[in-house]
């Protein structure tokens, strides 16, 4: 705050503001910021522009007026297109009725909090899990039951009965992220069939975040609880252009709820922001029609360092993790260095590489850092010979 300023006493400010947990990932990405030359890998990021093609319908959008208030729910076409979408690549039939465009993932995440709970209310996170959803948690003053994943050395998985026994009478929701940021993990159908079941019987809600569904290594997409869902099922998705299409700085993503959400979520999003900008949303058509190419290059370049990780991980005897299936992370910890903020600083001071320390992912990231390699192969290969100086045994 500036000196010509007088200092505002905290308690202006409202006490879940004043009270909200700190993020280590920010503050390692304010410590390395003021640092010259470093290697930034801490946020989900990547270094490809948005293509052209999508770049250029927006222009044409624009440069046709489409620059006013649109639908709160966002322009039929892109609803339409998003309906396409899931026939098309995950041969689901799903109605507009059930799209709802947002202006990002993280709004749409909000949004869905926003309709469903209210103070005090039981939440059930599985963690290893993206910091801001679990912030977004504090901020909708739920009581938040974590449930870690189990791990061994990168290797994660979760038990599912672990899960279920975790659900009292009073769970409200479940909020799940499969592919998972930090460690790349996909629910299999088998569990996501039975958790959907056993959310139905007990009339507890899901929110999947399914935001890395398109960035998988084998195959064409991560199994989805929309495979196992009924049109009314107390199911939200949340999903971005984000990471997908390359257009995090875009802020546009959907979310897919039951048919009875959609009055909810127009007034929600009516009264947040009257809705996400109508020419934006042409990228978004863009990017669902014709972005299948895209997606297949930037796959390519995120296995050929995948690789590079993994062979370069392999010559260090201090360095514990698996391949991710899926993302552009790799979540990893180093033998012996059990601190993941000190770790993520020496990193910083000594490597000129900032990665996001695990702890900043719930308890059971702790002694972990992510290392986001949706960068160039030279940037990889750098920051990997970097750190590896860094810990050499
Ligand atoms: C799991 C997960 N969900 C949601 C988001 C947010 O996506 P958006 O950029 O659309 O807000 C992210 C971004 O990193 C993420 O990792």
């Amino acid at each position: 705050m500036s000196d010509r300023h007088p200092k505002t006493d905290p308690s202006h400010f409202s006490p879940v503001m004043r009270d909200l947990s700190v993020n280590p990932g920010a503050e390692i990405m304010r410590y390395a910021a003021v640092k010259p030359d470093i290697i930034s890998l801490a946020q989900g990021d990547s270094d490809f522009g948005t293509p052209d093609f999508i770049c250029d319908a927006v222009t044409k959008a624009m440069k046709q007026g489409l620059t006013h208030y649109g639908p709160p729910l966002g322009i039929p076409e892109l609803r339409q297109e998003l309906s396409d979408y899931y026939k098309r690549i995950y041969g689901l039939d799903i109605g507009v009725e059930r799209m709802f465009v947002t202006g990002s993932g993280s709004k749409a995440m909000n949004f869905c909090l926003k309709a469903l709970v209210e103070k005090d209310d039981e939440v059930i996170a599985v963690t290893p899990i993206w910091k801001n959803l679990l912030s977004s948690l504090e901020l909708a003053q739920c009581r938040i039951t974590d449930v870690p994943m189990d791990q061994e050395n990168g290797d994660w998985s979760l038990d599912l009965d672990k899960l279920m026994d975790a659900c009292t009478a009073k769970t409200k929701l479940i909020l799940i992220t499969s592919p998972s940021n930090p460690s790349g993990w996909i629910m299999q159908r088998d569990q996501i069939k039975a958790l959907m079941n056993f959310a139905r019987e007990r009339g507890i809600w899901i929110i999947s975040d399914e935001v890395y569904s398109r960035t998988v290594y084998e195959g064409r997409y991560a199994p989805s609880f929309l495979e196992f869902a009924t049109d009314d099922d107390l199911l939200f998705v949340v999903n971005s252009f984000s990471k997908t299409w390359a257009m995090t700085g875009w802020r546009l993503g959907w979310l897919v709820g039951p048919r009875a959400a959609h009055d909810y979520i127009r007034d929600i999003a009516l009264y947040d922001y009257m809705g996400p900008p109508p020419f934006i949303q042409h990228g978004g058509i863009a990017a669902l029609r014709d972005g299948e190419g895209f997606l297949k290059t930037q796959i390519d370049l995120w296995k050929r360092n995948r690789q590079t990780l993994q062979d370069g991980f392999a010559q260090s005897n201090r360095i514990l993790s698996t391949p991710p299936e899926s993302s552009f992370y790799y979540f990893f910890k180093v033998d012996g260095e059990p601190d993941d903020i000190a770790l993520a600083r020496r990193f910083v001071d000594e490597a000129g590489v900032s990665l996001a320390p695990g702890c900043a992912f719930g308890k059971v990231g702790t002694g972990y850092l992510r290392f986001c390699y949706a960068v160039s192969e030279e940037k990889v290969a750098t920051a990997l010979d970097r750190i590896l100086s860094v810990i050499k045994d």
